[in-house]
């Protein structure tokens, strides 16, 4: 049986009814269609997934969807405003910190949470909080030039 569900993504609020064993990634992917957010492993070991729950970053293959009611929910896709880029999207691009894309969004929003929880004072903070994120195609360090220049 579906349950109501109302929640806020990326400020639009939404008035939803869902079954219980959907994940928050499921509900954002397949029925938001907002597919910016990946799934990689589905069980909490890659990052891809990663998006802001009232701010917090979370893995949003580990939440259940009705476990956020009342939640705001943030994805990549809230990041930029109209034309313009957030400041780590920004960063990102300049420094290369990403080939194939895929872990990109995820990244991106754990590096945001990084600076904002006050774990970005070197490049071995950054490192250490960033580990639950994984990039196949290595571009590790990149990603930390990103995040160390926006925190600056
Ligand atoms: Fe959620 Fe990998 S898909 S951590």
């Amino acid at each position: 049986e579906k349950i109501p569900l109302n929640l806020k993504v990326n400020n639009k609020p939404y008035v939803l009814k869902v079954e219980p064993r959907v994940t928050l990634l499921d509900l954002l992917r397949e029925q938001l269609h907002l597919t910016g957010t990946k799934k990689g492993c589905d069980h909490g070991q890659c990052g891809a997934c990663t998006v802001h729950v009232d701010g917090e970053r979370v893995n949003s293959c580990l939440s259940l969807a009705v476990m956020n009611e009342g939640k705001s929910i943030t994805t990549i896709e809230g990041l930029a405003k109209g034309d313009e880029l957030h400041p780590m999207q920004a960063a990102f691009i300049k420094h290369d910190g990403f080939q194939c894309g895929y872990c990109t969004p995820g990244q991106i929003m754990s590096g945001i949470a990084c600076i904002r929880e006050g774990h970005a004072n070197s490049k071995e903070e950054i490192r250490e909080y960033m580990s639950g994120n994984i990039c196949r195609c290595g571009a590790y360090p990149n990603i930390v030039d990103a995040i160390q220049e926006v925190k600056e």
